[in-house]
Order: structure tokens, then C-alpha cells, then sequence
């Protein structure tokens, strides 16, 4: 397989040089496909979703994507990709509640690294099981971006949970696999994927796994997921969408007093983090405004049942790592 980029492929940096590129892979697409069909796990994340909608210009149904709801994605997340991708974009989506069988595999589980196993091989064994419900698939996708492959020689992102199963036998297809992550931006704007999926901020494979530190439990996990929509939320309003690089709540497992309704309370804390990077071995802190984070605060706390308390924290990489854990 050759991994070099071509010197032929020019910067993609415009919405002209990104139809040429779409118009391109389609050829290119249905000439290695032909009638055949192909399986994609689609998490939602910018590098999948531009090939779900490459493949679906080029092979319409013949493409079947596979959606895994693991019960660790941001509020609001799996409904816009069966939304845009299913009702938009007509495709060919097998949607999986798998919360429940993450959820109970992860009970009890707080060390981080067997956290990430379990998400990771309950992944593997879901997309497994949908795919061997399915016939006469002969290629799998998979969102490789040339950053993949010069980092980890052509196995998707490092500690991504969509790794997948390696007794599959399927011939490759992977659209966008010489392009950097500001070009499949362009591209999948010009497929006319909604700004939130193009704009996408980093995002763990294991999701909120990592934010809800310690042992995962599903009122701590609901409280995270909504205290992360308000702090997204919020920097739409102040115009940070896009403009800070990530940005995320942790809600660790620990509590500490408070008094709600006249009563004592005992209660999560809330943890703000919001970062600069360019390629996430280091980050800086985004200095935000004393009004946002007033503003933020008096949110959580009052609209998110089971926080008392938000924090900031200002730890830099290094020595901190982005994530928790
Ligand atoms: P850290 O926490 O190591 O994170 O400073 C660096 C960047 O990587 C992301 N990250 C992950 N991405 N699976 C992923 O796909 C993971 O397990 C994972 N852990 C961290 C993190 O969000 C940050 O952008």
C-alpha cells in the first residue's frame, strides 16, 4: 500500500479545490467499489463523517454505516448523526443503543487504562456483531487522515477506541487518507456537513469515559453530559465556538458540602477546562473572561441536579495532561 502523499495533490484550502477533490474521489470511489458494499463505523467525529458523505455521493446505499451509542458521547451527539446522516443525507445507518452494555461492563471499573480497555473492546465486539448480521460486505471504510499515518504508520489514531476488529477481512477504503484535519474540514464543508460536526473540537475515543473520573456512574455521567452542554453552550453565546481549541467539563468522583433549598448538600464538583494547542503534545490555558465563568457557574449549579461547585482549572501541558485521565 502506498502512504505517501502524491505530490500531485495540492493544498486543499478552498471550497473550489475541495469540489475538485470530492469530484475526484467519486470517481475514484465507485472505480474501486464498483457494485460492491462497504461498512463504516460512524462515530460522528469530522473524519468519518466526511467519508460517510463521500461514500454516499459516490455508492448512495451500497454504503452501511454503523452508528455505536456507548452512553459516553456529548449531549445532543448520537441524535445529530441520525439526523443529519439518516434523515439528511438519506444513508444507510444502522443505529446501536449500546449504552446499557457499556455502562454495566464499566460499573465498578476505576482504574483509567482498564476503562479504556473495556470501551475500546466493547467496541470491537458491537461492530463485530453488526457486521456479521450483514451480507455481501466486501470493503470496509475508515476515516484515516494522513496525520494517522505518519504518526502510527496507518493504524488510526494511537488510542482511538474505533480500532477495529483485525480478523476482518475486508478490502480497505479510506477517502481522505492524504489529507490533514484543516483539509477535510474544507471537504466536508462542502459536502455541506452542519459547522458543529466540521468544527468539531478533539474528542476521546472513550469519551466522557475519561471526564467521569474514577468508576463510572450513570447519575455522575448524566450530570458531566449536561454541565458539558451548558459550558458549550455558553461559549457559542460568547463566540469561542471554534475559536478555543478544547474545551470540556471533568466531574470527578468526589463530593463535597453545600447547601441547597435551605439543606445541606453533598454534592459533585464541576471542573472547567478550555485549552490552546496546535497538536496536543503541549496546551496553554484560554484565559477566559471573569463574567463567562460567573455566568457558567451560576448555570451548572443551578440547572445540573447533583453539582454544587465549578471549578477552573488553569494547569498547562506539562506538566497536566489535556484530559483527567
Ligand atoms: P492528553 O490528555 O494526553 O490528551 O493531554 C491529548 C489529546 O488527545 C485526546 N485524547 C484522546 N483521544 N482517545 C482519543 O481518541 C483517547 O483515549 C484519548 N485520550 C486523550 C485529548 O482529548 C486531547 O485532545
Amino acid at each position: 500500500m502506498n502512504d505517501v502523499r502524491p505530490e500531485s495533490l495540492k493544498r486543499i484550502t478552498n471550497n473550489e479545490a475541495a469540489l475538485a477533490f470530492i469530484d475526484e474521489q467519486i470517481g475514484a470511489l465507485r472505480k474501486q467499489i464498483g457494485n460492491g458494499k462497504v461498512l463504516l463505523a460512524l462515530s460522528g467525529g469530522v473524519d468519518s463523517s466526511v467519508v460517510a458523505a463521500l461514500l454516499i455521493k459516490a455508492i448512495g446505499k451500497n454504503l452501511v454505516c454503523v452508528h455505536v451509542n456507548h452512553g459516553l458521547l456529548r449531549k445532543g451527539e448520537p441524535e445529530q448523526v441520525v439526523d443529519v446522516f439518516r434523515h439528511q443525507m438519506d444513508a444507510n445507518l444502522i443505529y446501536v443503543d449500546a449504552v446499557d452494555r457499556f455502562l454495566d461492563k464499566l460499573a465498578g471499573v476505576s482504574d483509567p487504562e482498564q476503562k479504556r480497555k473495556i470501551i475500546g473492546a466493547e467496541f470491537i465486539r458491537v461492530f463485530e456483531e453488526e457486521a456479521n448480521k450483514l451480507e455481501g460486505i466486501r470493503f470496509l471504510a475508515q476515516g484515516t487522515i494522513y496525520p494517522d499515518i505518519l504518526e502510527s504508520k496507518g493504524v488510526k489514531a494511537h488510542h482511538n477506541v474505533g480500532g477495529l476488529p483485525e480478523s476482518f477481512d475486508f478490502e480497505l477504503v479510506e477517502p481522505v487518507k492524504f489529507l490533514y484535519k484543516d483539509e477535510v474540514r474544507v471537504v466536508g464543508k462542502a459536502l455541506g456537513l452542519p459547522d458543529n460536526m466540521v468544527y468539531r473540537q478533539p474528542f476521546p475515543g472513550p469519551g466522557l469515559g475519561v471526564r467521569c473520573t474514577g468508576a463510572i456512574t450513570r447519575d455522575r455521567l448524566n450530570a458531566l453530559r449536561e454541565a458539558d452542554a451548558i459550558l458549550r453552550d455558553e461559549f457559542a453565546r460568547a463566540g469561542l465556538e471554534g475559536r478555543v481549541w478544547q474545551y470540556f467539563i471533568v466531574v470527578p468522583d468526589y463530593r463535597s458540602t453545600g447547601i441547597r433549598d435551605g439543606k445541606r448538600c453533598f454534592e459533585w464538583p464541576a471542573v472547567i477546562r478550555a485549552v490552546n494547542s496546535v497538536d496536543a503534545t503541549a496546551a496553554t490555558i484560554e484565559p477566559l473572561s471573569y463574567t463567562l465563568l460567573d455566568t457558567i457557574t451560576r448555570r451548572i449549579v443551578n440547572e445540573v441536579p447533583g453539582i454544587n461547585r465549578v471549578l477552573y482549572d488553569l494547569s498547562p501541558k506539562p506538566v497536566a495532561t489535556i484530559e483527567w485521565e
